[in-house]
């Protein structure tokens, strides 16, 4: 079941390379129908809801900094930080709005940057879920918790079991983007809770596929909470959605907003 039915080229030279190596110069096509724009603007409203003003942050796993960038016209001053040097190297392209600083390094999301502490720590769109380890996802939060300020925020996402089942358990698509076509092909493995999307992306100038397996842990929403209450955070809300309702394992996302004790 494709948006498009396309005729996907038909190529021998098969590449596996690291997630976003090769989808990152095609990224933010394919993520177009992503309104970043609301994402900063939801995130703006959760920090004066839970009684903040801030003025600078760090994005973690940014990806090609469109969730930093947007948080500039908000007032803030943003670093993002990724994994991955390709996503990096397209997110430097971009500027921040009214003057606001906009940097950005290439840094896992468990290992410490090296910027000074942060008022606000966000990790969006499902990438702690790339963490499949608990070890992992812990590193991550010491991580955050050293950086924030004593009043500082923590807001992070996760893709939930109900996304992965109702969305993605057997799922494709293929598109034309800008420069490539490419095929997504989806599984859930709802015994280990993996979560696997394969892209199989050709460019148009070049005779071979390209293809990155994504794995994402998809973790229980209690499970994360413990981790992080044992990393010295409090949580204050967990809603579903970009909304101020309350959010759960029947949501197809949930934004957990915590602080450090
Ligand atoms: C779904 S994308 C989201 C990117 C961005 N937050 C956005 O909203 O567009 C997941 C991102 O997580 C990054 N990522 C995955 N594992 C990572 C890790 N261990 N350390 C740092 N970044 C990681 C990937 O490189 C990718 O940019």
């Amino acid at each position: 079941m494709g948006r498009h039915h396309l005729q996907i080229p038909a190529r021998a030279e098969r590449i596996d390379v690291e997630p976003y190596a090769c989808l990152a110069r095609y990224y933010d096509e394919v993520m177009d129908h992503v309104d970043y724009k609301g994402w900063a603007n939801f995130v703006s409203r959760v920090v004066k809801r839970h009684g903040r003003k801030f003025s600078r942050g760090i994005d973690f796993a940014c990806g090609t900094g469109m969730l930093a960038r947007h948080m500039t016209g908000h007032g803030y001053d943003m670093v993002g930080v990724d994994g991955s040097v390709q996503m990096i190297e397209k997110a430097r392209k971009l500027k921040g709005k009214r003057g606001h600083s906009l940097e950005f390094q290439v840094c896992d999301l468990r290992e410490l940057p090296m910027v000074p502490r942060q008022q606000l720590v966000l990790c969006l769109y499902d990438s702690l879920n790339y963490i499949m380890d608990e070890e992992g996802v812990a590193d991550f939060f010491r991580v955050a918790h050293s950086l924030l300020e004593q009043d500082g925020l923590l807001i992070i996402d996760l893709s939930t079991d109900a996304n992965s089942r109702f969305h993605f358990s057997d799922y494709v698509i293929e598109e034309q983007v800008e420069g490539a076509s490419y095929r997504r092909v989806s599984r859930y493995d709802t015994n280990r809770r993996i979560q696997h999307n394969v892209f199989n992306i050709y460019p148009d100038d070049e005779e071979v596929v390209y293809v990155e397996h994504h794995k994402q842990k998809i973790w229980e929403v209690a499970a994360v909470i413990d981790i992080m209450m044992g990393e010295g955070f409090r949580v204050d809300a967990v809603y579903h959605e970009m909304t101020f309702r309350r959010g759960d394992e029947e949501s197809d996302r949930v934004h957990i907003v915590a602080e450090p004790v």
